[in-house]
Protein backbone atom coordinates (compact mmCIF):
# COMPACT_ATOMS: atom_id res chain seq x y z
CA UNK A 1 0.00 0.00 0.00
CA UNK A 2 1.25 3.24 -0.97
CA UNK A 3 1.91 5.76 1.86
CA UNK A 4 -0.24 8.39 2.85
CA UNK A 5 0.44 11.62 3.48
CA UNK A 6 -0.78 15.14 4.70
CA UNK A 7 0.09 18.36 4.89
CA UNK A 8 -1.17 20.37 7.76
CA UNK A 9 -0.18 24.07 6.67
CA UNK A 10 -0.68 27.26 8.89
CA UNK A 11 0.77 30.04 10.27
CA UNK A 12 1.58 28.77 13.90
CA UNK A 13 2.62 31.77 14.93
CA UNK A 14 3.17 30.70 17.44
CA UNK A 15 1.39 27.00 18.27
CA UNK A 16 -0.98 26.33 20.23
CA UNK A 17 -2.00 23.06 22.12
CA UNK A 18 -5.26 23.27 19.39
CA UNK A 19 -2.61 22.42 16.69
CA UNK A 20 -0.66 19.97 18.02
CA UNK A 21 -3.99 17.69 19.34
CA UNK A 22 -4.65 18.11 15.43
CA UNK A 23 -1.54 17.14 14.25
CA UNK A 24 -1.81 14.08 16.48
CA UNK A 25 -5.03 13.08 15.43
CA UNK A 26 -4.00 12.96 12.11
CA UNK A 27 -0.90 11.16 12.54
CA UNK A 28 -3.62 8.43 13.14
CA UNK A 29 -5.03 8.95 9.60
CA UNK A 30 -2.30 9.66 7.45
CA UNK A 31 1.37 7.74 7.57
CA UNK A 32 2.82 10.72 7.50
CA UNK A 33 1.96 14.69 7.89
CA UNK A 34 3.90 17.78 6.79
CA UNK A 35 3.64 20.68 9.16
CA UNK A 36 3.86 23.45 6.50
CA UNK A 37 5.05 26.78 8.17
CA UNK A 38 3.26 29.77 6.22
CA UNK A 39 6.25 32.86 5.11
CA UNK A 40 3.44 35.33 4.94
CA UNK A 41 4.78 38.83 3.69
CA UNK A 42 1.72 40.80 4.48
CA UNK A 43 1.22 39.47 7.93
CA UNK A 44 3.62 40.62 10.63
CA UNK A 45 4.58 37.47 12.60
CA UNK A 46 5.62 37.58 16.22
CA UNK A 47 8.07 34.66 15.70
CA UNK A 48 10.12 33.69 12.59
CA UNK A 49 9.78 30.86 10.79
CA UNK A 50 12.59 28.87 12.20
CA UNK A 51 11.79 29.80 15.57
CA UNK A 52 8.26 28.59 14.69
CA UNK A 53 9.49 25.00 13.08
CA UNK A 54 11.51 24.68 16.14
CA UNK A 55 8.62 25.28 18.39
CA UNK A 56 6.99 22.44 16.50
CA UNK A 57 9.88 20.07 16.22
CA UNK A 58 10.49 20.24 20.42
CA UNK A 59 6.97 18.81 20.26
CA UNK A 60 7.28 15.63 17.93
CA UNK A 61 10.03 14.66 19.62
CA UNK A 62 11.89 13.48 17.06
CA UNK A 63 8.74 11.59 15.42
CA UNK A 64 9.67 10.10 12.26
CA UNK A 65 5.98 10.33 10.59
CA UNK A 66 5.93 14.14 10.75
CA UNK A 67 8.08 16.67 8.91
CA UNK A 68 8.83 20.21 9.29
CA UNK A 69 9.13 22.83 6.11
CA UNK A 70 8.26 25.97 5.42
CA UNK A 71 5.34 27.46 2.73
CA UNK A 72 5.59 30.29 0.70
CA UNK A 73 3.55 30.46 -2.59
CA UNK A 74 0.64 28.28 -3.58
CA UNK A 75 -0.80 25.42 -0.67
CA UNK A 76 -1.91 23.25 -3.67
CA UNK A 77 0.90 23.17 -5.44
CA UNK A 78 3.05 22.51 -2.46
CA UNK A 79 0.82 19.81 -1.54
CA UNK A 80 1.18 18.38 -5.43
CA UNK A 81 4.83 18.79 -5.35
CA UNK A 82 4.99 16.14 -1.97
CA UNK A 83 2.85 14.23 -3.26
CA UNK A 84 0.68 14.48 -0.23
CA UNK A 85 -3.26 13.34 -1.28
CA UNK A 86 -4.99 15.36 1.39
CA UNK A 87 -4.63 18.99 3.63
CA UNK A 88 -5.41 18.55 7.24
CA UNK A 89 -6.90 21.16 9.24
CA UNK A 90 -8.88 22.34 12.66
CA UNK A 91 -12.48 23.71 12.82
CA UNK A 92 -12.96 25.41 16.31
CA UNK A 93 -16.33 26.96 15.66
CA UNK A 94 -18.89 27.28 13.08
CA UNK A 95 -17.37 30.87 12.41
CA UNK A 96 -14.01 29.06 10.70
CA UNK A 97 -16.06 26.49 8.27
CA UNK A 98 -16.93 29.74 5.75
CA UNK A 99 -13.80 30.21 5.01
CA UNK A 100 -11.99 26.92 5.28
CA UNK A 101 -15.20 25.69 2.81
CA UNK A 102 -13.88 27.92 0.38
CA UNK A 103 -10.54 27.59 0.76
CA UNK A 104 -10.72 23.82 0.31
CA UNK A 105 -12.64 24.26 -2.59
CA UNK A 106 -10.16 26.64 -4.18
CA UNK A 107 -7.75 23.99 -3.44
CA UNK A 108 -9.60 21.13 -5.38
CA UNK A 109 -10.03 23.66 -8.32
CA UNK A 110 -6.11 23.93 -8.71
CA UNK A 111 -5.41 20.35 -8.19
CA UNK A 112 -8.45 18.26 -8.31
CA UNK A 113 -7.40 15.25 -6.73
CA UNK A 114 -6.33 17.36 -3.42
CA UNK A 115 -9.05 16.48 -0.31
CA UNK A 116 -9.31 18.72 2.83
CA UNK A 117 -9.70 16.79 5.70
CA UNK A 118 -11.23 18.31 8.84
CA UNK A 119 -11.08 17.36 12.14
CA UNK A 120 -13.07 19.01 14.79
CA UNK A 121 -10.93 21.01 17.62
CA UNK A 122 -11.47 19.62 21.47
CA UNK A 123 -14.41 21.70 22.45
CA UNK A 124 -12.25 22.94 25.26
CA UNK A 125 -9.56 24.56 22.55
CA UNK A 126 -12.44 26.06 20.67
CA UNK A 127 -11.60 29.99 22.03
CA UNK A 128 -7.76 29.27 21.56
CA UNK A 129 -6.45 31.19 18.54
CA UNK A 130 -2.41 32.12 18.20
CA UNK A 131 -3.59 35.99 17.71
CA UNK A 132 -5.63 35.65 21.11
CA UNK A 133 -2.87 33.86 22.93
CA UNK A 134 -0.60 36.68 21.67
CA UNK A 135 -2.61 39.49 22.19
CA UNK A 136 -3.41 38.12 26.10
CA UNK A 137 0.30 37.15 26.87
CA UNK A 138 1.37 40.34 25.55
CA UNK A 139 -0.95 42.22 28.24
CA UNK A 140 0.43 39.74 30.72
CA UNK A 141 -2.36 37.16 30.70
CA UNK A 142 -1.70 33.88 31.73
CA UNK A 143 -1.71 31.27 28.73
CA UNK A 144 0.21 28.50 29.49
CA UNK A 145 -2.56 26.07 30.02
CA UNK A 146 -3.04 26.79 26.33
CA UNK A 147 0.29 26.49 24.93
CA UNK A 148 3.39 24.49 25.02
CA UNK A 149 5.58 25.14 28.14
CA UNK A 150 8.30 26.05 25.72
CA UNK A 151 5.87 28.13 23.92
CA UNK A 152 4.75 29.98 26.87
CA UNK A 153 8.69 30.85 27.89
CA UNK A 154 8.99 31.93 24.30
CA UNK A 155 6.20 34.17 24.60
CA UNK A 156 6.80 35.46 27.89
CA UNK A 157 10.72 36.36 26.86
CA UNK A 158 9.04 38.03 23.84
CA UNK A 159 6.82 40.52 25.92
CA UNK A 160 8.75 40.72 28.76
CA UNK A 161 9.69 44.34 29.59
CA UNK A 162 12.82 45.59 28.28
O1 LIG B 1 -3.17 29.26 10.28
P1 LIG B 1 -3.77 30.10 9.19
O2 LIG B 1 -3.02 31.41 9.09
O3 LIG B 1 -5.24 30.27 9.34
O4 LIG B 1 -3.53 29.29 7.82
C1 LIG B 1 -3.98 29.79 6.58
C2 LIG B 1 -3.33 29.01 5.42
C3 LIG B 1 -1.84 28.87 5.63
C4 LIG B 1 -3.92 27.63 5.35
C5 LIG B 1 -3.62 29.76 4.10
O5 LIG B 1 -3.30 31.10 4.25
C6 LIG B 1 -2.83 29.20 2.91
O6 LIG B 1 -3.18 28.16 2.38
N1 LIG B 1 -1.75 29.90 2.52
C7 LIG B 1 -0.89 29.49 1.42
C8 LIG B 1 -1.15 30.36 0.17
C9 LIG B 1 -2.31 29.79 -0.64
O7 LIG B 1 -2.25 28.71 -1.17
N2 LIG B 1 -3.39 30.60 -0.71
C10 LIG B 1 -4.60 30.21 -1.39
C11 LIG B 1 -5.49 29.41 -0.46
S1 LIG B 1 -6.92 28.76 -1.26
Amino acid sequence: MPETLAICPGSFDPPTLGHLDIIRRGLRLFDRVIVAVTINVRKKPLFTVEERIEMLRVCFDGDPRVDFDSLEGLLASYARQRGAQAILRGLRAPSDFEYELQMSQMNRHLVPDLETVFLSTEPVGSYVSSSLVKEVASLGGDVGALVPPHVNAALRARYAAP
